[in-house]
C-alpha cells in the first residue's frame, strides 16, 4: 500500500532512511562490515585484474559511484558499461575479471545478457540486486541483495540509494581486506554510514519547502544538472528522474564540461541545477555557477548546511546535511528525487506509471 501517500514514489523516497536501516542491517555489526560475499570469495575479489560494472539507467548511474568507491577505497581498476554496449561490442574479458551486474528487478533483458557473456568467458558474476531469486540474481556467483522492499514507483528512488549504499559496504570491506585502506578512514566512513539514515530524515523534512520551490519550475522546457566528481553521476541521476516523470528536456553533465558545449544554451529560460556541496571541487564548481549567471541564467543550488556565501550565486538553495566525501551521494540525490516528483505533481502527470515506460525491462 502506499502507507497514506498520495503516490508509491513519494512514500518510496520517504522510505529511504528506513532502507539504507535494513540495508547496513547484519552487515554492519559493531562498527565492522561484514559481507558474506567477502567472506566466501575474498581471495577471488581481491585478486580480480579489474572490475567491470555492467547496468542500465539508474543502476548504472550507481555504477558510477561503485567505480569512484572501489578505485578509490581498493585501488582496483574499474569500468562501467551499459549492458545495452557490453554485450554487443565483443568486450576484451579476463578470466580473471570480476563482472558486477546493478539491477533492482533483477529482469533486465540488456544485463541479464552481459553477465551470461561474461560468465561464458570465464569471468566471476557479482549481483548487486534488488529482487530476491530473480533472474539476474539466480545467474550471479555471489553478491549483494539491496534489501530495500519491492519498488513500485517507475521511477527509482530507494533503489538507487540501496545500491549505492551497497557499493560503500562493499567497496570498503574490500578496502580492508586488501590493505589499502587505512584503519582511520575505514573506521570514519563506517561511522558516517551508520549515521545517514537520520541525515536523509533531515533532508526529507523540507518536502515543503522543496514542493513549493519545484512550482517555479514547471515552466521549464529544459534543464542542466550539473556536479562534479562524487556529485556528477548524480547529476545525470537527477536529470534522468525529470526526464522520466516529469517529461522535461533535462541533461546531466560534469560541470567542467560545460564550458565544451552545453553552456551555448544557457540563458533565463534554462534552470541550471548545481550540486555544490562542500566537498572536493566545490570552489571550481562555483565558479561553474559563476559562467551561468554571467550569461543569465537561473540557478537552483543543493548545497551543505551553513553555507551561507552561496546565496549571493543561486537563485534558489537547498540544503543537505554535511558528510564526508564519498558518501555525499546518499544524501545530494534525495532532493532531486523530490523536485522530480513535484514537478510531474504540479503539471498533474502519473508519477507512478509515466507514459512509455515499464518498470522492468525485459525486451531489449
Ligand atoms: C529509472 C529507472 C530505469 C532502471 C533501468 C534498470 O528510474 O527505473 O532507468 O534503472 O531500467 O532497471 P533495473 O535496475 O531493474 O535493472
Amino acid at each position: 500500500s502506499k502507507g497514506g501517500y498520495p503516490h508509491f514514489m513519494l512514500k518510496e523516497i520517504h522510505d529511504q532512511p528506513d532502507c539504507m536501516r535494513d540495508c547496513m542491517r547484519g552487515r554492519i555489526v559493531d562498527d565492522e562490515i561484514k559481507l558474506s560475499a567477502v567472506d566466501n570469495f575474498g581471495s577471488r575479489l581481491l585478486h580480480a585484474r579489474r572490475f567491470i560494472i555492467v547496468a542500465c539507467g539508474t543502476s548504472w548511474h550507481a555504477g558510477l559511484i561503485g567505480k569512484q568507491l572501489i578505485e578509490e577505497f581498493c585501488r582496483i581498476p574499474v569500468e562501467v558499461d551499459y549492458a545495452s554496449e557490453f554485450r554487443y561490442r565483443n568486450p576484451v574479458l579476463y578470466p580473471d575479471d570480476v563482472v558486477i551486474a546493478v539491477s533492482q528487478s533483477g529482469e533486465t533483458a540488456d544485463t541479464l545478457a552481459a553477465i551470461r557473456l561474461a560468465k561464458d568467458n570465464g569471468c566471476m558474476i557479482f549481483g548487486i540486486v534488488n529482487a530476491v531469486g530473480s533472474s539476474i540474481a539466480r545467474e550471479t556467483d555471489t553478491g549483494i541483495y539491496i534489501h530495500v522492499g519491492p519498488e513500485i514507483g517507475v521511477a527509482s528512488t530507494k533503489a538507487f540509494t540501496g545500491q549505492v549504499f551497497c557499493f560503500e559496504m562493499l567497496a570498503l570491506a574490500l578496502g580492508k581486506a586488501n590493505g589499502k585502506l587505512d584503519d582511520k578512514r575505514y573506521k570514519e566512513m563506517v561511522e558516517e554510514l551508520q549515521v545517514i539514515p537520520e541525515k536523509i530524515e533531515k533532508i526529507l523534512e523540507q518536502d515543503d519547502a522543496i514542493e513549493h520551490l519545484a512550482r517555479r519550475f514547471t515552466y521549464a522546457h529544459n534543464f542542466l544538472y550539473l556536479g562534479r566528481g562524487w556529485n556528477y553521476p548524480v547529476a545525470l541521476e537527477g536529470a534522468l528522474k525529470l526526464k522520466e516523470i516529469s517529461y522535461i528536456h533535462a541533461e546531466g553533465y560534469p560541470a567542467a564540461e560545460m564550458k565544451h558545449g552545453p553552456i551555448a544554451l544557457v540563458d533565463a529560460d534554462m534552470p541550471c541545477l548545481f550540486i555544490a556541496t562542500h566537498h572536493e571541487g566545490y570552489e571550481k564548481i562555483i565558479s561553474n555557477m559563476q559562467e551561468v549567471k554571467a550569461r543569465g541564467g537561473n540557478i537552483i543550488a543543493v548545497a551543505t548546511e551553513g553555507d551561507e556565501e552561496i546565496s549571493k550565486i543561486a537563485d534558489e538553495i537547498i540544503y543537505v546535511p554535511s558528510t564526508i566525501n564519498w558518501l555525499v551521494p546518499l544524501l545530494s540525490v534525495i532532493p532531486l528525487q523530490l523536485l522530480s516528483y513535484y514537478v510531474a505533481v504540479d503539471k498533474g502527470l502519473n508519477v507512478d506509471m509515466p507514459r512509455n515506460l515499464a518498470k522492468s525491462v525485459t525486451v531489449e
